[in-house]
């Protein structure tokens, strides 16, 4: 199909999104309920590696927060609680984290906390946070190239009157949270308007805030109060679905519930000077933002300058912008933006780099970049630097039919958007990621009998699932079994090093496996033929967690479990059955068991016999090593049943969940005597319908 608009070939939009909730909202959201004495509930929270990177450094600091989920009950605790970490902050990659609660340990008298992070955040300036900080009366040391690792010992603070050097809300927020939790006035002023959003969260929670001109003065009296907050859907994650959506040759996008202060709307003036067809329906104002739903219809597209106050605004934008830039007409100068060289890469020079590669003409500025478009068909590899964003916009102009765009690290999106490759191909008609999509939309069609089990790694789901389904006459489905059959066969026809397998060309095999069903659950094909031993060999064993990181790799097998799903009742287990792949499972377990005895398990299943106790200790350094740095770690949905296993035998754990079954097998019977589909499960099984 050729397309209408520019000539394209055709790239087709429809559907409508809720983007996951914001990043910025989600970590204060985390914050404040820890900071204000009482109970807060946040819901529709971000679950990405950046939040859990907060949620995780607050409970080092002492604050209680129950395990990451979309809507949490925080029992408060109030700053007074906060305490030295044991071990330094981990923050990930995530600068929102470091910059902010930075803020918080210095107003806390007597903390004192090391913060690290990965190589990109470990090279972010920090002095920007530092020296208002110090300036305060805290105490701050950096490394000698003003970076990570950093301690920060909080103290008993002052006033401070402070200009910000650079156009940054996470050092305002840094100062903001200092004064709250010391209990001192300060007064920020900023050249240009960085996003808002603690400002409005601390009025919210009865702290005196005035804004006058570029100038925002803070007094804090007493203590937080606790306040619900509902995250709506981040801007800069629906930027990515704006600009397919306006660069398409047809179709029409709706997203849903985006958040729309006007701290963070920039994006969408750009693209409407743009020529972009935007429209905002429904806006309405929930717990003090402005939130509404975009529609976003395909038109020709054309060149923009870009630059002064209105950067900060769309500061996380700008990479999509230049890839967007690339398909309009004419030149796009983007200048004013030099901030863009401290984000998680610098941006400046990855954007000219990558956009090169893929055959743009791309120009850099010290303070930003030129794009000359509309360019030809886009072919090339990018190189991201591990950077989201940049992942991201390039993941937008892939989805072009016309262009031929590999992307190194597509799991780098999981800082922000880990749905991201999922909703892409949700709402694109026309890429190879649609006949996952269909799939996966069709599974979704099915209303059999499903019980999911998650939990950690050696948790031990999957032999429980396999028992399980025995004892309840259904049938078992591995989805580990699914990532071993794509190992293997990647294995086969690359070679031994995974790093070097590039991720399409390994889902390209994927057509070769096939799932059959046997006696009580199913078995991997490979080219026809069963290959038990070789899944389950040390060179599959060795490569399969790289396999299941890539999130089209896990679209691949979460499809392909569910269509197993829609011939029979099933008890499923793996990672995120319970939320991404079954949202709707009659019964959700979620499996958790102390280090320790997961150490002691999987040891005597190793080496058949009982381990010593150092054997157990080393095992369980690995494992939690592997826990915090496991990017495929389940979620806990919320309407799981968490089954402590770590003082249960695996009979009283079968047993436990046998009779949990059974309750939601009653449940379910009444409700599907509704439902038109007959149940195709073992027919040896009673079946109360
Ligand atoms: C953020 C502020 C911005 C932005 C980041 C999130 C925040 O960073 O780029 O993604 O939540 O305050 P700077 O403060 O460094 O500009």
């Amino acid at each position: 199909m050729s397309d209408p608009v520019q000539g394209r070939d055709a790239l087709v939009v429809h559907g409508s999104l809720r983007v996951p909730g914001d990043k910025s909202i989600s970590h204060r959201a985390l914050m404040f309920a820890a900071l204000a004495p009482g109970r807060s509930r946040v819901s529709g929270l971000l679950l990405s590696a950046d939040v859990r990177s907060t949620a995780r450094v607050l409970s080092q600091l002492g604050a209680s927060l129950p395990p990451v989920d979309l809507s949490m009950d925080i029992a408060g605790r109030g700053a007074a609680v906060l305490h030295s970490p044991l071990e330094a902050l981990d923050c990930g990659n995530s600068g929102t984290t470091t910059r902010l609660v930075a803020g918080i340990v210095a107003g806390s008298a007597g903390v004192r906390a090391r913060f690290e992070g990965d190589e990109s955040l470990s090279a972010r300036p920090m002095r920007r946070v530092a020296k208002p900080l110090e300036a305060m009366g805290a105490h701050v040391e950096l490394s000698p190239a003003g970076t990570l690792p950093m301690t920060v010992t909080g103290s008993t603070l002052h006033e401070l009157e402070w200009t910000l050097e650079q156009a940054s809300a996470q050092v305002k927020s840094a100062v903001l949270l200092a004064s709250v939790v010391a209990g001192v006035p300060v007064t920020v002023r900023e050249h240009h308007a960085t996003r808002d959003h603690t400002e409005r969260m601390l009025e919210a929670r009865g702290v005196a805030i005035t804004r006058t001109g570029d100038t925002i003065r803070c007094v804090p009296s007493g203590p937080l109060a606790p306040r619900d907050v509902q995250v709506p859907g981040d801007p800069s994650s629906a930027a990515f679905f704006v600009a397919l959506a306006a660069m398409a040759s047809d179709g029409e996008l709706r997203l849903v519930d985006v958040l729309l202060n006007p701290t963070r709307t920039g994006f969408l003036e750009v693209v409407r000077r743009m020529g972009a067809d935007v429209e905002v329906i429904g806006p309405h104002t929930v717990d003090g933002e402005p939130i509404g739903t975009l529609v976003v219809r395909p038109s020709n597209l054309r060149a923009t300058d870009i630059g002064g106050a209105e950067i900060p605004t769309l500061i996380d934008e700008l990479p999509v912008i230049a890839a967007l830039a690339s398909v309009a007409d004419g030149e796009t100068r983007i200048t004013g933006a030099a901030e863009l060289r401290a984000k998680e890469s610098d941006r400046i020079a990855v954007m000219v780099e990558n956009l090169r590669a893929i055959g743009v003409d791309a120009e850099e500025l010290p303070d930003g970049l030129i794009v000359r478009g509309p360019s030809a068909r886009l072919v090339g590899r990018v190189s991201t630097h591990g950077d989201h964003r940049i992942a991201m916009a390039f993941g937008v102009l892939a989805a072009r039919p016309d262009a031929a765009i590999s992307i190194d690290v597509p799991g780098c999106v999981d800082v922000s958007y880990p749905s991201f490759w999922g909703d892409l191909a949700t709402v694109t008609a026309s890429t190879r990621a649609t006949a996952v999509h269909f799939a996966t939309v069709s599974g979704a069609l099915r209303s059999h009998f499903v019980i999911a089990i998650d939990g950690p790694a050696a948790s031990g789901k999957s032999s429980t699932a396999r028992w399980v389904a025995e004892r309840l006459g259904l049938r078992h489905v591995d989805s580990g079994a699914l990532y071993r059959a794509l190992t293997a066969l990647a294995h086969r026809e690359f070679g031994a090093v995974a790093e070097q397998w590039n991720v399409d060309a390994v889902l390209a095999l994927g057509d070769r496996i096939a799932l059959r069903a046997i006696d009580l659950g199913f078995e991997p094909l490979i080219d026809g033929t069963p290959a038990d031993d070789e899944l389950r060999g040390a060179a599959v064993t060795r490569e399969v967690s790289r396999v299941a990181q890539w999130p089209m790799a896990r679209e691949w097998v979460n499809a392909r479990v569910r269509l197993a799903a829609r011939a029979s009742d099933v008890v499923v287990d793996g990672r995120d059955i319970g939320t991404v792949v079954f949202p709707d499972a009659a019964l959700k377990v979620f499996l958790v068991a102390d280090p320790w005895e997961r150490a002691r398990r999987r040891l005597i299943q190793r080496l058949g016999r009982r381990p010593t106790d150092v054997e157990v200790a080393e095992e369980t350094e690995r494992l939690v090593a592997r826990d915090a740095k496991d990017q495929t770690q389940s979620v806990q949905a919320r309407d799981a049943v968490l089954v402590d296993t770590t003082a249960l035998t695996q009979e009283e754990q079968v047993e436990r969940i046998v009779a949990l079954a059974e309750v939601a097998r009653g449940r379910a019977a009444g409700a599907r005597v509704s439902t038109d589909t007959p149940a195709l499960g073992n027919p040896a099984v009673h079946r109360p319908d």
